[in-house]
């Protein structure tokens, strides 16, 4: 699991897409990843980032860009 683990299925839609707030992606990815470089980002790549992986979980995007604002991210709840 060097490269990681799976970021679709059922492990993942667990933790993450079941009634969690984005801001926990986001804290996630931000904190402490790449492991060769955490934070290595600017906020608004990371929710690029993290909107990649929704859509790829098939989550719906609202039409309006992700905020980057932690608060605002911590209302956005994801429930596949
Ligand atoms: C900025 C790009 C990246 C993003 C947004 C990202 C995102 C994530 C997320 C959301 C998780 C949590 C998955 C889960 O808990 O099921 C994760 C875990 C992990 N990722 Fe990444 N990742 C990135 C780049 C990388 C790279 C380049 C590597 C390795 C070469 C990597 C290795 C890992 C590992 C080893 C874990 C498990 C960490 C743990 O559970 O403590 N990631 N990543």
């Amino acid at each position: 699991m060097n490269g990681g683990p799976p970021l679709t299925g059922s492990a993942f839609t667990q933790k993450y897409l079941d009634g969690t707030p984005v801001s926990a992606l986001f804290a996630f990815s931000s904190n402490l990843m790449p492991p060769d470089g955490p934070g290595q980002y600017s906020p608004a790549e990371y929710v690029d980032l993290i909107a990649f992986i929704l859509r790829e979980n098939g989550i719906e995007s609202s039409g309006a860009p992700m905020p980057t604002n932690p608060v605002a991210l911590d209302k956005m709840i994801v429930q596949k």
